[in-house]
């Protein structure tokens, strides 16, 4: 796959993302969102590809939307530059294989989107996280005020927008933005043993269990369980239940080969 703004690799059922404008840090142009979109509809019909990772090259992960392109919008633009970002991030959440945000520096703005709307982000101890768009005269537009507060609660995610202060990558772990915080030299290596892994495991699993729990957080509980009660269902109809259950009764580890 040859994309002008990204890196793309399949490997050992990982798909890694590297968002590759490091001298902008990044930053999320037309192009770079349209690219993001692609690379994601070709992962995500890629027999191959289990598990998906977004970095960044460079010191940051993403710095934002790109300022430059944005300086010289009208609103119609602005709003058009808000749906098609928001159309790429809330993808990341239908697709069938989960996807980690591995967050190696700045993610602000879009950045913090982009992290906000992976599966779950994993971070460097030099990440740092905000929404400064506040410091520009404008708002969040791919999504970070519904997905800040629903993360972190209303109030949290009023005071990071409303004053653009950014969290590090510990006090973003403490308030539920980031899963995990490693050294930054550890970082992509600890990110890729979980990513491959994860690949090892059952392709239906992985996306029943990803897709009951995005669609679910938002039911209330008794209908989120009954939701769960049929993609429960559904997984006795795939190989992988046989060759899970079959392998742990022989005592040998699961081959796991899709299907279904
Ligand atoms: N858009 C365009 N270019 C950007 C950028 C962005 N979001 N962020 C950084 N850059 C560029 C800088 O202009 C600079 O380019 P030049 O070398 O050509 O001057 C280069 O990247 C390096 O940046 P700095 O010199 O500023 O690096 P620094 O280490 O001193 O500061 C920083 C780093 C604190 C992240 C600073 O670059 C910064 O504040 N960036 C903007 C962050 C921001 O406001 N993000 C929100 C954007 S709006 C948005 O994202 C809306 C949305 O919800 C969709």
């Amino acid at each position: 796959m040859n994309f002008e703004t990204l890196l793309y690799e399949v490997q050992d059922g990982v798909a890694l993302i590297t968002i590759n404008r490091p001298k902008a840090l990044n930053a999320l142009s037309p192009l770079v969102v349209e690219e993001m979109g692609r690379a994601l509809e070709t992962a995500s019909a890629d027999e191959a590809v289990r598990v998906i990772v977004f970095t960044g090259a460079g010191k940051a992960f993403v710095a934002g939307a790109d300022i430059a392109v944005m300086a010289g919008y009208d609103a119609l633009q602005g709003k058009n530059f808000s749906i098609k970002g928001q159309r790429v991030l809330n993808l990341i959440g239908q697709l069938p294989q989960p996807v980690i945000a591995a967050v190696n520096g700045y993610a602000l703005g879009g950045g913090c989107e982009l992290a906000m709307a992976c599966d779950f982000v994993y971070a460097s101890d030099k990440a740092k996280f905000g929404q400064p768009e506040i410091n520009l005269g404008i708002i969040p537009g791919f999504g970070g005020t519904q997905r800040l507060s629903r993360r972190v609660g209303p109030a949290l995610a009023k005071e990071l927008c409303l004053t653009g202060a950014m969290l590090d990558a510990e006090e973003a772990k403490a308030v539920g933005l980031v899963n995990k915080v490693f050294p930054a030299e550890d970082l992509m290596p600890e990110t890729m043993k979980v990513a491959r892994s994860m690949a090892e495991k059952g392709r239906v699993a992985l996306r029943e269990i990803k897709t009951v729990i995005e669609e679910g957080y938002e039911m209330d509980l008794v209908k989120a369980c009954a939701w769960e009660s049929d993609r429960f269902a559904v997984c006795f109809s795939s190989p992988d239940q046989k060759e899970g259950m079959t392998a742990f009764l022989e005592k040998r580890k699961p081959e796991f080969k899709g299907g279904l």
